[in-house]
């Protein structure tokens, strides 16, 4: 693969786990713009049209500079006809016609409004549209059939749509360690997602919970749930075991999810708050994933659950096309050698794949 030179003096690598991504760039407008009809692709069921515009996106975010004209672009891997076009009308006139349109659109905006309740994807929220569902208030007084999930989603529709703070998130992690603490001396709780990345705030909390001792981990996540919500501290979970045995060979978890099968946690935390929206009240609503990976899959773990979404299927675009491996959260096998490589650190799953490390604050792609 012939790597491409560009303007900018610097090689552009085409998969963005070649590449390190900060959290702050130069090209927000952009991307932003990029992003909106990658988002509006995706409400449309286009996934092929929604990466392709998350790619053009990522790869500007990766640029060390401010792009001021189109010729720029030179030919850095992955900008399409169509987002070159998006990224012309930006430059040129500050906006793109085409992506204030679909920002006004009633489509748009009733499916955003939709999917941003816990619990509904872009395939419910498009059947509540095409049923005439505009609102939140419709959906209640239309009563429409909502999942457990659903209706505490619609419950907490305005706390959980308010960022959560770096601090929120350190404080549900203390909250979590105190609890693993009580039932399993020795584990450890990892704040992974966004905040790992380093972003200031995030839609949740992402936590991981091991044990150094292989095994000792298993039954921790349902004593800790039940000791957090006997305090009062949770408003919603729903708990799933774990379903992945590694003698089942390995497997590649395709499908449009990337949904591992560790024993894991989705809730709703109730927060106690000093400031903030939630202040008067005293707590806020707070999504939590909580996630237990055995020792000897953490560093997978800890990998997959860093994100970004992005940065995540590239990685395992890469593993597989250029590699011929089967990389997931939970290992990586190689089909060539007919065999798991194991890792302690995620330094080491980059070693096996070929690639240079990139650290999680570079990971934002
Ligand atoms: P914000 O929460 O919006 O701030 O960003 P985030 O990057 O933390 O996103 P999110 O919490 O949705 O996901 C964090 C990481 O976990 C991402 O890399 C996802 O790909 C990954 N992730 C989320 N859900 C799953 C899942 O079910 N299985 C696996 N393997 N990974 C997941
Ligand atoms: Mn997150
Ligand atoms: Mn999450």
């Amino acid at each position: 693969r012939v790597a491409e030179l560009a303007p900018h003096g610097r090689q552009m690598a085409p998969y963005a786990c070649q590449r390190r991504t900060p959290l702050l760039h130069s090209n927000q407008p952009l991307t932003e713009a990029l992003e909106t009809l990658a988002e509006e692709a995706g409400f449309s069921g286009s996934e092929g049209r929604s990466l392709a515009f998350t790619r053009a996106a990522s790869v500007l975010k990766a640029l060390p500079g401010r792009l001021g004209a189109l010729e720029e672009l030179g030919s850095l891997p992955g900008i399409g006809e169509h987002s070159r076009r998006v990224i012309q009308d930006v430059l040129e006139d500050g906006v793109c016609t085409e992506v204030e349109r679909v920002k006004l659109s009633e489509r748009y905006r009733t499916m955003k409004l939709f999917t941003k309740i816990f619990g509904v994807g872009v395939r419910t929220a498009s059947r509540w549209y095409q049923e005439g569902l505009r609102t939140l208030l419709d959906l209640q007084e239309r009563n429409t059939k909502l999942t457990r999930q659903q209706q505490a989603g619609l419950r907490h529709y305005g706390d959980l749509n308010t960022p959560v703070e770096r601090s929120e998130a350190e404080s549900t992690s203390r909250a979590v360690q105190e609890a693993v603490k009580r039932f399993l001396p020795g584990a450890s709780v990892t704040l992974a997602g966004g905040f790992r990345r380093g972003k200031p705030r995030g839609h949740d909390v992402d936590l991981l919970l091991t044990h150094p001792e292989e095994g000792r981990e298993v039954g921790l996540l349902s004593r800790v749930v039940s000791w957090l919500d006997s305090q009062g501290l949770i408003l919603y979970q729903h708990s799933q075991e774990n379903s992945y045995g590694l003698r089942e060979g390995p497997e590649p978890l395709g499908g449009r999810d990337v949904m591992d099968r560790f024993e894991r946690c989705f809730s709703i935390f109730r927060l106690e708050v000093q400031g903030g929206p939630g202040a008067a009240r005293g707590w806020k609503a707070v999504r939590v994933d909580l996630v237990v990976a055995p020792v000897s899959q953490f560093p997978f773990a800890l990998l997959g659950w860093t994100g970004s979404r992005h940065f995540e299927r590239e990685l395992r675009r890469f593993a597989s096309r250029e590699r011929k491996m089967v990389l997931n959260s939970h290992a990586l096998y190689d089909t060539r050698q007919n065999l798991f490589l194991p890792a302690a650190s995620e330094e080491e799953i980059f070693q096996h794949l070929g690639l240079e490390y990139v650290p999680p604050a570079q990971r934002n792609a």
